[in-house]
């Protein structure tokens, strides 16, 4: 793959589009910070500087976690209860970043007077449609049309327009609210476990407002289907100029057919179609199924009152939302508006279509993935602020977004998830085990620097071939660990699991493991990440679950800078 060539790559996120340390353990943070005496250290733009500690836990994580698996994790601070990030005040909003260092005033309205949500009594549902599928209902698509139209035609200032829609996207994700109780932390809604629920809520009471405002309850979002082949465009319905789902600021050169890539960093590599088509949907398999047996690496990482913001996203948010919102912004703008950058985002109607099938892929995992809900209150009592279809601030709690069809919505499921069957197979039919790898061919010292591929053999936990229930109740990931480079470099590697480095696997195989992407934004100094990668469905494939290592292999695609890798292990973590 060429290098990322576009200066506007470099300032597309205020925090990085792909930091791709969605599997960074969090560190509790000091006493001092918590107690809000000291000033804590500059949290914007500059989160990633994340280093490895033990991931905070809290009692009954511990507990399960000495039923499971032993003494594994129960470092740190094991009684500590973790509070809930509370709604912001409104009153403190401040000036959101842009990715080019300058601001933008996203502040919503004020008001004294807040409802606490209450779950609308039960009516008819609403049915979220494919997008691609409206193109052929015009009855629904003039609502749609109208209803975005009359949104746009509401005074500026008014909660319920377009664009003040788009500055709750900007104030949540650009630092415009300061954590209630840590005015030094922002609230930040991405790269944390917040990242569904608080997208989720978005988008209820943005529907519920386009239905408001066309007199019609019943009137749900589009999804755009990105997940199957028939929705890997740009919807027809959004390419229409003269209509007010069209956005100006996307990308010229992704307009339909042009096919989407899920993986998208920046350039589009040559790839026929059918191939692009069986990468994307492995890519869906391996985010939705095989990588997806923890919490963690599901949701993200968790996020509580006083953490530091950013602590790591989950899978789907790392890839392939980011990736989309990266694909579909106009590489031509300074931020790579709209949609590559957070604070424009929602001025694109695409985003919530986007948003909309993202909130379907977590529906997918609980109704037929068998994933389940985060049980910990710091996570179910988080709270959110947002206006509704008559003007009121309403408080939100992320526990009762768990269920849609008490939002009073759900998804047409006359629309085909071809991907469940896109499991990835081995590439090698013999010899599915490890690598013939010299060790004169192995790098054992590290920190190593990254200029060429390296291959290194990493010991597993245990050789012993795992049960089910254990597999259930830890997942098996390898760990790469002080992933080191300047932050303003593009950064990008490939990692293989039990391949052959001089003629290694498609994306669709199951040796590829995944990738490292880092897109630079403004950042003085190096940044020192993690990657993790959950290898469970992995080893399996191989026929590797009894062996004692693995010889996993880095493949350098892109960064001009020396890349810094500080070591590796594969370890067991608890998957609730
Ligand atoms: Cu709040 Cu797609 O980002």
């Amino acid at each position: 793959m060429a290098a990322l060539h576009s200066t506007t790559t470099t300032t597309l996120f205020r925090s990085p589009l792909f930091p791709n340390k969605s599997q960074t353990p969090v560190q509790r943070k000091p006493k001092q910070c918590l107690a809000g005496r000291v000033r804590c250290k500059a949290t914007k733009g500059d989160n990633d500087n994340l280093d490895q500690g033990p991931a905070r836990l809290d009692r009954r994580n511990m507990l399960i976690g000495l039923g499971a698996g032993g003494l594994y994790g129960a470092a740190g601070n094991p009684f500590a209860f973790a509070a809930p990030v509370s709604a912001p005040d409104l009153t403190t909003c401040g000036p959101a970043d842009k990715p080019d260092g300058s601001t933008i005033d996203c502040c919503p309205p004020t008001t004294t007077t807040i409802i606490d949500f209450k779950l609308p009594d039960s009516g008819p549902l609403r049915t979220r449609p494919a997008a691609q599928n409206v193109a052929k209902d015009p009855a629904y698509l003039a609502k749609y049309k109208k209803a975005i139209q009359l949104m746009r035609e509401l005074p500026d200032d008014d909660p319920r327009s377009h664009a003040q829609q788009a500055m709750v996207h900007c104030s949540y994700c650009d630092g415009g609210y300061p954590q209630v109780g840590y005015t030094d932390l922002e609230i930040q809604v991405h790269y944390c476990w917040l990242f569904f629920p608080f997208h989720r809520w978005y988008l209820y009471f943005y529907e519920k407002i386009m239905g408001e405002l066309i007199g019609d309850p019943t009137f749900a979002l589009p999804f755009w289907n990105w997940d199957a082949p028939a929705g890997m465009y740009i919807p027809e319905i959004f390419t229409d100029t003269s209509s007010s789902l069209y956005d100006q600021y996307r990308n010229a050169a992704h307009q339909p057919p042009k096919l989407l890539d899920l993986n998208y960093s920046g350039t589009d590599d040559d790839v026929d179609d059918a191939t692009r088509i069986t990468e994307n949907l492995t890519t869906m398999y391996q985010q939705m199924v095989s990588k997806a047996a923890s919490h963690r690496l599901f949701y993200g990482e968790p996020y509580s009152a006083g953490d530091d913001p950013s602590p790591g996203a989950g899978n789907i948010e790392s890839i392939p939302h980011n990736n989309i919102h990266f694909w579909t912004g106009d590489p031509t703008q300074t931020n790579g508006e709209d949609m590559g950058a957070f604070y424009s985002a929602g001025r694109d109607p695409l985003f919530y279509s986007h948003h909309s099938n993202v909130d379907r892929m977590w529906s997918i995992y609980k109704d037929k993935l068998g994933g389940t809900d985060i049980e910990k209150t710091d996570w179910l009592d988080t709270e959110f602020l947002f206006y509704d279809e008559k003007k009121n601030l309403v408080r939100v709690k992320v526990r009762d977004s768990l269920d849609t069809t008490k939002l009073g919505y759900v998804y047409d499921e006359n629309v085909s998830i071809p991907w469940l069957e896109s499991k990835p197979t081995a590439r090698k039919s013999t010899n599915k085990r490890k690598a013939a790898v010299s060790s004169s061919d192995l790098t054992t010292t590290f920190p190593a620097t990254l200029s060429d591929t390296i291959s290194v053999e990493v010991t597993r936990p245990s050789a012993t071939k795992r049960t089910a229930a254990q597999k259930k109740a830890q997942d098996e990931v390898l760990v790469i660990k002080g992933i080191e480079f300047a932050g303003n470099e593009t950064v990008k590697f490939d990692v293989y699991v039990n391949d052959d480095a001089d003629s290694l696997a498609g994306k669709d195989k199951s040796e590829f493991a995944g990738s490292f992407v880092h897109v630079p934004h403004k950042h003085k100094k190096n940044i020192k990440t993690n990657l993790r990668l959950s290898i469970t469905s992995l080893l399996e494939e191989l026929g590797a679950e009894t062996d004692s290592s693995l010889v996993v292999t880095l493949v350098p695609k892109v960064g001009k800078g020396p890349i810094t890798i500080g070591g590796f292990s594969i370890e067991l973590i608890n998957t609730t």
